[in-house]
């Protein structure tokens, strides 16, 4: 009870450029579709053009078969947590979580029940008599989304919801909301700039950049094949590495190319629509990038930054590629001085290739 089809929907405000172009997109019943993309890209005008506070501009979007273009918000039946969270001011935690019951006319005992359970569930016990304006953002935040779950709709939308919520506690409520997500079996769509929320929730990401989707697909396929440069750099932290470079050798099973920095490397991608001398895109990610003698590198370059996160080290080469350093990850602590000279390898296999316009190659 839950599918959700957008069909070349779009979004124009007056006579300015269209903040959505024309989208499609399917929801399949009970899946969990995170939306992600740069700040401005459209995110919140897609959600809240679902949940009819928008203006569709043009085409039709269908709840389970059935055009709701024209169905108010509440008609829909659409759970949404929002970015601003639009708690009520004047009630109490409580009455806020409550007011939707209670506007559906549920049993007194009903409505008591299931806000206390929610209420557990957010860490939200001890604050229910408080009003909005005496809780932190966090809170806040918490009390948005106990009162969208409190109503168990079949289509849930949530934007940005634990963005304001501190380290320990958004691991506990990404658990609350995967694990609401499999009690309740609703549809979800979710907006979120958290690269681990995006990766550990979606069964499917959709990277939108201005309006448009540059790719749709599950958490590992974005990650393992990125169908352009916009992708491959936006999903994964820290992002992908890229280096210049020009083809010497075009084929179906090899591509060689030559790097600004002069060095030559075969990589096991196809090529056949490019051609010899075409300016590619090499890319490859900070922890596929090791260390290596100098004679053997692929890549040398001083140590700029070094960051030391107790589980991992970052280490910002500079490899003499324009302004922007490569980064290796390493799993082991390094003893790494500021300046040192380094040399990197860039395994073959794990290299990725775009060409001029962003689009990437066939990796075999
Ligand atoms: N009422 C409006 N009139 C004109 N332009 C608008 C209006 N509301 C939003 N926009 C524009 O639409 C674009 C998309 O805004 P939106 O809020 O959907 O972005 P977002 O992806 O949610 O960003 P963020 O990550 O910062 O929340 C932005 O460029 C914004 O300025
Ligand atoms: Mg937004």
């Amino acid at each position: 009870m839950g599918q959700l089809v957008l069909d070349k929907i779009s979004k124009r405000y007056g006579s300015s450029s269209e903040v959505i172009k024309p989208l499609d997109l399917t929801v399949s019943d009970g899946e969990f579709v995170v939306v992600v993309g740069p700040s401005g890209c459209g995110k919140s005008t897609l959600l809240r053009m679902v949940a009819g506070l928008e203006e569709i501009s043009e085409g039709e979007m269908r709840i389970d078969g059935v055009c709701v273009n024209d169905d108010s918000p509440s008609e829909r039946g659409i759970g949404m947590v929002f970015q601003s969270y639009a708690l009520y001011p004047h009630m109490t935690v409580y009455q806020n979580m409550a007011f939707a019951l209670e506007m559906a006319k549920r049993p007194a005992k009903e409505i008591d029940d299931k806000v206390r359970a929610s209420a557990r569930i957010l860490q939200l016990e001890n604050l229910l008599d408080r009003r909005p304006k005496d809780l932190s953002g966090g809170q806040r935040q918490r009390v948005a989304i106990g009162r969208a779950i409190v109503r168990e709709p079949s289509l849930f939308l949530f934007d940005e919801p634990l963005s304001n919520l501190d380290a320990s506690l958004r691991v506990q409520m990404r658990m609350e909301i995967a694990a609401l997500h499999k009690r309740i079996n609703a549809t979800i769509l979710y907006v979120t700039h958290d690269q681990v929320e995006a990766m550990t929730l979606a069964d499917r990401i959709v990277v939108l950049n201005q309006g448009h989707i540059e790719q749709v697909g599950s958490p590992l396929e974005l990650y393992d094949r990125p169908a352009n440069l916009f992708v491959a750099q936006f999903i994964g932290s820290p992002k992908m590495n890229l280096i210049a470079g020009a083809l010497v050798e075009t084929g179906e099973r090899q591509t060689i190319v030559d790097l600004e920095n002069r060095q030559r490397i075969a990589l096991p991608i196809e090529t056949l629509r490019a051609k010899v001398g075409d300016r590619v895109w090499l890319g490859i990610r900070p922890e596929h990038v090791s260390l290596i003698d100098l004679a053997k590198a692929d890549v040398e370059g001083e140590v700029l930054f070094v960051e030391q996160m107790g589980n991992e080290t970052l280490l910002y080469v500079n490899g003499g590629y324009g302004s922007e350093p490569l980064v290796t990850r390493l799993t082991s602590r390094q003893e790494v001085a500021p300046d040192q000279r380094l040399g990197l390898h860039l395994p073959p296999e794990r290299c990725y290739l775009f060409d001029e316009a962003g689009l990437a190659f066939a990796r075999l």
